[in-house]
């Protein structure tokens, strides 16, 4: 039987935190208010690179989770299992130089550094992220669609799929020195997905440069699927005719599939997602039900006519 190491969503672990950032953001605006009361609410990084967004589609006036939130509670097994190890261990990662690989089913080969990726028009989106533990957020990502990027590529028309991986360096990864997943990250999307327009590579947050806890300096965001497609720091990109192995499919086949599109009426194995708890909501807020596609079905659905989406999860 293969062993199962995702962690359970389970309240007594989530809880604490809730009520952590929760506690942080009260005393953050309480704080500002005594002393400062044109500050505003939001405790951004002073030191990290401002980028310049215009407003992209598809946003959402729903409120944004706060930066606290996104940066310090995230999953990002490089940096060890624990929700808050990521904010803790990243600060090591070297960004810079960096370069993705760009291979496979392609006429025109190469690689692209941060640095031209940095300078395609860039957008600011608004997204929900609903993680598969069925928590959620709700984030101002900076980047620009993953399309824009596919089309400067004479991609072969027999490439069906792209295929995504991240990072392996263990001795800035200090995650990785440990068998908790199959190094590297890998990840992948059909082509028409990848050429969706929601689909972007976000190179920052809340109008920053991407932290490291997020995947800098570069990921993948495809908010209608759980957000373990959304792979981080990518340092490759291939085209492929068949079908790529993904990290979690590999993980644990039973409960992850490769569309892994969010579905309220496809319960994982060990508990539902028919709702979600938005992180930094707080201990009381009620659950808020979880949409198909992640809300975005009218976007999206029609990729999936007549597909089978119990069997194809
Ligand atoms: N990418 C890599 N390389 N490693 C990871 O562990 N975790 C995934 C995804 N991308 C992960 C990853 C999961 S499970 C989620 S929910 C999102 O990243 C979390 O993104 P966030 O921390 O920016 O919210």
């Amino acid at each position: 039987m293969p062993l199962i190491r995702f962690p359970q969503p389970a309240a007594s672990e989530i809880t604490p935190k809730e009520v952590f950032l929760n506690r942080r953001r009260f005393m953050a605006a309480a704080g500002a208010a005594s002393m400062l009361p044109a500050l505003p609410a939001l405790a951004q990084n002073a030191a990290a690179q401002k980028l310049t967004a215009a407003p992209g589609p598809f946003g959402t006036d729903e409120e944004k989770t706060p930066y606290d939130a996104v940066t310090g509670y995230n999953n990002f097994y490089e940096f060890g299992t624990g929700k808050e190890d990521p904010a803790r261990n990243a600060g090591s990662l070297t960004t810079k130089p960096w370069t993705i690989k760009v291979d496979g089913l392609v006429n025109t080969p190469g690689e692209i550094g941060i640095e031209e990726l940095l300078a395609f028009p860039l957008e600011e989106r608004v997204y929900r992220l609903r993680c598969v533990e069925a928590w959620s957020m709700v984030i101002p990502w900076v980047g620009f669609p993953l399309a824009e990027l596919i089309k400067r590529y004479d991609v072969q028309g027999s490439a069906k799929y792209v295929a995504f991986e991240t990072l392996v360096r263990p001795e800035e990864m200090p995650g990785q020195n440990s068998r908790s997943l199959d190094w590297p990250y890998v990840e992948g999307l059909r082509m028409d997905e990848a050429m969706h327009p929601l689909t972007i590579l976000a190179v920052g947050l809340y109008g920053e440069v991407m932290p490291n806890q997020n995947g800098a300096p570069v990921r993948l965001v495809v908010p209608w699927k759980y957000g373990f497609k959304s792979i981080k720091s990518i340092v490759r990109m291939s085209f492929t005719e068949k079908q790529p192995p993904t990290t979690w499919n590999i993980q644990a086949p039973q409960e992850y599939g490769f569309y892994s599109n969010v579905n309220p009426e496809v319960d994982h194995p060990r508990w539902s997602q028919a709702s979600e708890r938005r992180v930094g909501d707080g201990f009381f807020a009620k659950r808020i039900e979880t949409l198909p596609f992640n809300g975005y079905g009218e976007q999206v659905a029609s990729l999936y006519a007549g597909m089978d989406l119990r069997a194809n999860y």
